[in-house]
């Protein structure tokens, strides 16, 4: 019998480990027959750690479980998938598991990341399979034709990317993975890197070969240990196994690649400062042009992919890009792994067709807020992000729609407010956030971050208010347009729409006019 307890970090913060041991305890004294495996994540946060048992009819599940219901569990049965007050039934049959399309995430919570045996099994390794044996430029179109965009944020066509690369005149050239999951309420990097290692690693071996790259570098952050140790130990195992090295699978590709780590810096998640930053040197923002794509990382060709592009696409050279195209509405295309986070009841990661509306991720999906109050505000994409109010709920979950209601999907992490929420701290903290991560190389960015935290205080303080949200709005209009890369570009977003969406927040007491 097989029972799985996660290893991914946010069951680990729940107490994983300890209901592992009390489990393998438990287990050696009853002189039971089992095995522990340490799985991802199913992405169910509100329900871990979740146990889960193989049976006859399938995963049985039973969460959130606390090392002291181990006891109650074996004696309920637990191996056979006996009745329990944490049982939740059938895996696949809870409904926020059930109703998702998983594609990049399939694996996911299903499989022992570390066992590579357990990744082949399950669909693993059929898209290098078939890429070692294509013309990099059919590749290449393959990806394209999948209709395939950046999921780091920018939402970039992915094969136009690997085509600028493939084309670009350069002895070496590379693939950079940027792992520096920094948006708060994301954790898609993270828990593929934990949940499924092997997946990244073919993605990028694929995009290796697809562009005449031989070496690749996943650059993570210090906060990501699970993450990082799991990448490690999968390259090694990959390596070992001739899926890495001099010869890929047995062909006459070469690919091999490495796990760097940064400090946490915010920046360091814009492409050319974490090519800084992969070099050695401070982290700070590179002027564009040139693209990393003709000029990267030691000044040579780079792809320079998120995690989540990276993963998808080995489902796309296994099924074909029509496969993969069929998903989605518009010019968003496939499958995105929403991550659902802050004041809500099922926060964790839903991977769906783009399409779907904002009111049906919060109120539906994620069950409405955790403190069961209503929903006021959901910011969407990262500390970077808009906030939607109750009335763009119909807003539908694809790059261009939110960007039509001034927002960004940006990597699909949702953070959900509710009516305690006060959107003129919430715009307060976004410049504030700004100042702190700020690189320091352009003016609006690294002196206007500080100013709008003042000029939010003024307002807050009742100081000429009206002066002031005009002050506030032409700042942003300055930082918008005038600041070198998104970090400035984009802080003007979470403060906008909290102005123009609250306009009742920015209108405090009135006090001392100045
Ligand atoms: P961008 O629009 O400048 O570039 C997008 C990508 O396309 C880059 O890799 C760029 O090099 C590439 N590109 C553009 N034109 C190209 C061409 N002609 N040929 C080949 N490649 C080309 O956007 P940027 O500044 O890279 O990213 C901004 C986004 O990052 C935001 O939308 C934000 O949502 C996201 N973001 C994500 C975070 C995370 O934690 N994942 C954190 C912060 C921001
Ligand atoms: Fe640096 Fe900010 Fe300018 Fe970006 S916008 S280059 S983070 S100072």
């Amino acid at each position: 019998v097989k029972i799985y307890i996660p290893r991914d970090a946010a069951a680990l913060a729940l107490g994983a480990d300890r209901v592992a041991m009390a489990m393998a305890d438990g287990i050696a004294a009853r002189g039971l027959s089992a095995t522990i495996v340490r799985n991802g994540s199913r992405g169910m946060h509100w329900l871990e750690p979740l146990v889960e048992v193989e049976t006859g009819e399938g995963r049985i599940a039973y969460g959130p479980v606390k090392s002291s219901d181990v006891a109650s569990l074996l004696d309920a049965g637990l191996l056979s998938g006996g009745a329990h007050a944490l049982c939740l039934g059938k895996t696949e049959e809870i409904p926020f598991l059930k109703q998702q399309t998983r594609l990049t995430f399939a694996r996911c919570g299903v499989i022992d990341p570390l066992s590579l045996g357990d990744y082949r099994a399950h669909g693993g390794l059929r898209g290098l399979e078939k890429a070692v044996a294509m013309q990099p430029a059919s590749i290449v179109a393959e990806v394209t034709e999948s209709g395939l965009r950046g999921r780091g944020g920018a939402g970039f066509p992915t094969g136009i990317k690997w085509k600028t690369v493939l084309e670009a005149a350069g002895a070496r050239k590379y693939i950079v993975c940027n792992a520096d999951e920094g948006d708060s309420g994301t954790f898609a990097d993270r828990m593929i890197m934990e949940g499924d290692p092997f997946v990244l690693i073919e993605g990028m071996a694929i995009a290796g070969i697809a562009t005449g790259a031989i070496k690749g570098y996943v650059y993570t952050r210090s906060e990501y240990p699970h993450a990082i140790a799991a990448m490690e130990q999968a390259i090694e195992i990959a390596r070992a196994a001739g899926v890495l090295g001099a010869s890929v699978l047995g062909s006459a590709h070469a690919f091999d690649m490495e796990v760097r780590t940064g400090a946490g810096a915010y920046v360091c998640g814009e492409e050319t400062s974490l090519l800084n930053s992969l070099e050695g040197k401070r982290g700070i923002v590179r002027a564009k042009p040139p693209l990393p794509a003709h000029k990267g990382l030691f000044d040579c060709p780079t792809v320079i992919n998120n995690v989540i592009s990276l993963a998808s696409v080995p489902i796309i050279l296994d099924k074909g890009a029509a496969f993969y195209r069929d998903f989605g509405m518009g010019r968003s295309r496939g499958t995105i792994p929403i991550q659902i986070a802050g004041n809500v009841k099922h926060s964790g990661l839903y991977e769906t067709a783009f399409g779907l509306t904002l009111g049906e991720i919060v109120d539906e999906i994620g069950g409405g807020t955790a403190s069961g109050r209503p929903v006021k505000a959901v910011q969407v994409g990262g500390p970077l992000g808009a906030y939607f109010p109750r009335a763009l709920f119909d807003t539908p979950f694809d790059y261009e729609a939110f960007a039509a209601k001034d927002g960004l999907i940006g990597h699909a992490g949702i953070v959900v407010f509710d009516d305690t929420a006060d959107m003129l701290k919430q715009a307060r903290f976004a410049m504030e956030f700004c100042a702190v991560e700020s690189c320091g190389k352009c003016t609006p960015c690294r002196i206007g971050s500080i100013r709008g935290v003042e000029v939010a205080d003024k307002i807050a303080a009742g100081i000429a208010p009206e002066k002031n949200r005009e002050l506030l709005a032409d700042l942003c209009n300055t930082m918008k347009f005038g600041s070198l890369c998104a970090l400035g570009g984009f802080t003007p977003y979470p403060v906008m729409s909290a102005m123009t969406h609250f306009p009742e927040d920015f209108s405090p007491a009135p006090a001392v006019e100045a």
